[in-house]
């Protein structure tokens, strides 16, 4: 089968990766990919917005298959385009991929079928937003309706600093249009996971758990950020008591939600969860494969994925089991120096041949004369698998140690969280 998937990160390198080692695969194209993942697929120079080039690519090349990554080109409809124009693609349309790029959607559907999460109130207007945080207890989280690459989430300590985030979303429309609206919501205490699980509108395969971790800084300081690494399974904060709860509480309901709106979600669904004193809460639902929870999960899925992918897209999950390793994984993420801000592009990067086993994925990556150097935010994702969490984070920082670039910017906590007593 001839497959492509679309974007160039770290997550779509992971995907793929695995898609790779599929038998049943025996072509694969990557738009517009990166420089490692010109190592496996072919990359096409059609940019992820270009849903019209893209459709043509896929139908003059025979495509069979295309993988959406981004969330931004599902949020366009990238799916609905492919469809119409009788291409085969995995990943939820519009309708559906509204769940992440409106979070004031989100909230309602939340509500309207009971999934836990945490109280809140949308606005359109910044008086009634500025009405309602007064009653809310500090800190209080101000978030911007739409996609906003990560940084539309403001939490704030004080009104003054909440009454300054409204502002920015509503009224200096720092993230245009995706702050004509803002959702205002309770601050949840608690620790974060990523639960992934491809659902087909009748049923869900739950992969297993992971952790993120937001923050620029070890000890999760500093700024938000795309995900600076992560482990699975997050099996400490995870235990299978529960997963229950969160098939009961979260999976359950979201599927009875989708039929009860009759809403047509096949791909991927990633909520993003606070687990508090009362509780699995949703703080987010993604409608896709999350970065760089994908790269630590596809390295212990031992089953085909594009089985697992085709499946979601025939509505048959109900039939496919996946096999996953026990060993534990973990992907340290190397970021360019000033990152999240600003950063320089082009250092010369050196030592990928010294990785040793660990699997390496490149997210901001190029090739420029024969050399690689970096090219984005995130540049690699070192991603080891071992018997346990201790030694996949001590194999993951041995290879971490022999990569170089100038200014190298990494955190040394990545899966602490997830061996402390
Ligand atoms: P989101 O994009 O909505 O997942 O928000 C990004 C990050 O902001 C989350 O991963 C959390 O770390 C934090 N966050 C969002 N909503 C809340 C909340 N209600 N309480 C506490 N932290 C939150
Ligand atoms: N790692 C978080 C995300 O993909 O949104």
């Amino acid at each position: 089968m001839k497959v492509l998937v679309i974007g160039g990160g770290g997550r779509e390198h992971a995907l793929v990766w695995k898609l790779r080692q599929s038998p049943r695969v025996s072509a694969l194209f990557c738009a517009p990919g990166n420089a490692g993942i010109a190592q496996l697929a072919t990359c096409v120079p059609i940019p992820i917005s270009d849903h019209e080039q893209l459709a043509a690519f896929a139908r003059d090349e025979g495509i069979e298959l295309t993988v959406v990554g981004p969330d931004d080109a599902l949020a366009a409809g990238i799916v609905d385009h492919f469809e119409a124009a009788g291409l085969r693609i995995f990943g939820p349309r519009q309708s559906a991929a509204r769940l992440e790029s409106s979070k004031a959607f989100a909230k309602e559907f939340m509500e309207r079928h009971g999934i836990p999460t945490a109280r809140s109130g949308t606005f359109g207007h910044p008086a009634a937003a500025r009405a309602f945080l007064r009653e809310m207890p500090l800190p209080v989280v101000v978030k911007a309706d739409g996609l906003a690459l990560g940084k539309g989430v403001i939490i704030a300590q004080t009104i003054a600093e909440a009454d300054a985030a409204i502002r920015e979303i509503m009224e200096e429309r720092r993230f245009g249009d995706a702050g004509a609206q803002v959702v205002i919501e309770e601050f949840l205490e608690g620790e974060e996971c990523s639960i992934h699980a491809l659902v087909d509108g009748d049923s869900y395969l739950l992969f297993p758990s992971a952790q993120d971790h937001k923050r620029a800084f070890e000890g999760d300081q500093g700024p938000n950020t795309g995900g600076m690494g992560t482990f699975s399974p997050a099996a400490k904060l995870v235990t299978p008591a529960l997963e229950t709860r969160i098939r009961r509480e979260i999976l359950d309901p979201f599927l009875q939600g989708l039929k009860r709106d009759g809403l047509d979600f096949r791909g991927m669904l990633f909520p993003g969860l606070m687990i508090t004193a009362d509780g699995p809460k949703v703080l987010e639902f993604n409608c896709r494969f999350g970065d760089p929870e994908t790269q630590v999960l596809v390295t212990r899925l031992e089953s085909d994925l594009l089985d697992l992918l085709e499946a979601t897209i025939d509505c048959r999950l109900a039939e496919v089991a996946a096999r996953w390793s026990p060993e534990a994984a973990v992907c340290v993420i190397m970021a360019s120096p000033g990152y999240p801000g600003d950063y320089p592009r082009g250092l010369p990067i050196s030592g990928l041949d010294q990785s040793g086993e660990c699997v390496v994925f490149h997210a901001g990556t190029k090739m420029v004369n024969g050399s690689m150097v970096t090219a984005g935010g995130r540049v690699l994702g070192v991603t080891a698998l071992a018997a346990d969490l201790p030694a996949a984070q001590a194999k993951a920082y041995g290879a971490v140690r022999s990569i170089h670039f100038e200014g190298a910017q990494f955190r040394g906590d990545i899966a602490a969280r997830g061996l402390s007593a």
